[in-house]
């Protein structure tokens, strides 16, 4: 027997019921973002490997471990994409969107890859459901598009998902909190894991990505971020906050949430849900005013969020709904020359926009009704040999069991059933 080819470690196949659920939270999503504002941008999945390194920093897990990099076949460095934003930022200057107007508010759905170990909540090829506003530092940009997270992940059917904010400050103060913490650890070098001992070298903040307890144990004690932060910054930190109490959306401050990607800075953001274990994070972002100048576009603020599409259908259990398409009408043909007749109307119902289908091989009466019942069709319409000959068929409702004749040449003509 021929060695059968199995799915690659930490993919998943989403088969028909499960993606009925994507579909109804594409189609939610897509509504809240119009809604909003928002226009959608479809970026490639692969792009230059500079264009991640520059953007997520070349110190931080996902550039240094979880990125799928290769050559191509013109030995050009490429990698699959890991995240949306640094996408979208290239895309944003590619266009000259700063030209086209103020603010752009952008989304996107799709797939994104990371080479870290699977395990539940943790794939290879996940997907985000994600958003950017570029062009303002407005505290309401910020409050507005943790609104619209939140909006979302309400609409799709979860409740009890805990918000954290935090604000990094910005470069001023980032710099400041960076200089304090090498101060802190400078006599703890010591007692730092080994990653950590290089992060402490290059890039400090990324000790906050650890998960090693030791680690942990000394940022306990060690000054926090909002400790740093200037008068402007706290001052917009602020309103961000009043704005969200505005809109009664809860949340709490975290001084330990710093984001494990190196372009943020100002207000930045987690949703956690219990349902979902070690990988507790459904969701996340922030602001990131320096990435657009930083990779050679204009100098314009941004913040943006990323809800991972499994985690969310994960937490949400089974509250979602997998709505199965109506069939309208399962038409049934006895016998060749039916099966031809029933093709004939079945083109003709398609062309009124009807949900029909027909039975594709030629087996018994008995087991076809069977399918159209599993298959939930509304009505049957049976054609043998004396249908063909009368011109007339039986319609049958499968939920009161009523029957009608009907002429087959009227059986496109729905009112009639
Ligand atoms: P992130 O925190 O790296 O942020 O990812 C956002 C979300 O994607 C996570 O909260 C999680 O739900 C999901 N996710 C991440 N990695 C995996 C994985 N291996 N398997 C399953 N789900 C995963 C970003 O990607 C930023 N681009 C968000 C952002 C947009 N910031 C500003 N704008």
């Amino acid at each position: 027997m021929a060695k059968e080819i199995k799915l690659l470690r930490g993919m998943s196949d989403i088969l028909p019921r499960e993606a009925l659920k994507w579909q109804y939270i594409e189609a939610k999503a897509r509504s809240i973002f119009a809604q909003y504002g928002y226009e959608e941008i479809k970026t490639p999945i692969m792009e230059e490997q500079g264009l991640f390194i520059r953007s997520i920093g070349e110190e931080t897990d996902i550039v240094q471990k979880q990125m799928y990099n290769f050559k191509d076949r013109g030995e050009r460095e490429v990698s699959l994409r890991p995240e949306g934003t640094a996408s979208v930022a290239r895309a944003y200057i590619e266009h000259n969107m700063d030209q086209a107007s103020p603010v752009s508010k952008l989304y996107y759905i799709g797939p994104m890859f990371r080479n870290e170990r699977p395990q539940a909540g943790r794939l290879r090829q996940f997907n985000q459901i994600g958003a950017e506003a570029i062009g303002s530092s407005s505290p309401y940009a910020d409050a507005e598009i943790i609104s619209l997270m939140m909006d979302l992940l309400k609409a799709c059917g979860l409740t009890g998902a805990e918000l954290k904010i935090n604000s990094l400050g910005c470069e001023t103060d980032k710099k400041a909190f960076e200089k304090a913490l090498k101060k802190e650890f400078a006599g703890k070098v010591n007692a730092l894991c080994e990653d950590c001992k290089k992060r402490y070298e290059k890039n400090i903040l990324r000790i906050f990505d650890c998960k090693n307890e030791a680690c942990r144990q000394l940022l306990r004690s060690a000054p926090k971020i909002t400790e740093c932060l200037c008068k402007d910054c706290l001052s917009g930190f602020d309103e961000v906050k009043k704005a969200l109490d505005l809109s009664g959306i809860k949340y709490s401050v975290s001084p330990f949430l710093v984001r494990g990607l190196d372009y943020y800075t100002g207000v930045v953001f987690e949703v956690s849900h219990k349902n979902l274990g070690a990988q507790d994070a459904v969701a996340a972002g922030g602001r990131y005013d320096n990435l657009i100048g930083d990779i050679g576009g204009p100098k314009v603020p941004a913040c943006g969020f990323a809800i991972g599409t499994e985690r969310m259908l994960m937490a949400a259990k089974d509250k979602i709904e997998a709505r199965e398409p109506a069939v309208e009408i399962f038409l049934i043909g006895l016998g060749r020359e039916a099966q031809r007749e029933v093709f004939k109307i079945l083109g003709q119902l398609r062309e009124k926009g009807i949900a029909c289908q027909m039975g594709l091989d030629e087996k018994s009466l008995k087991s076809q009704m069977r399918f159209a019942d599993r298959i939930k069709a509304k009505r049957v319409l049976i054609i043998g040999d004396s249908e063909l000959k009368s011109g007339n068929a039986l319609i049958r409702n499968m939920e009161n069991k009523e029957q009608k004749e009907i002429s087959l040449k009227d059986v496109a003509d729905t009112h009639l059933w």
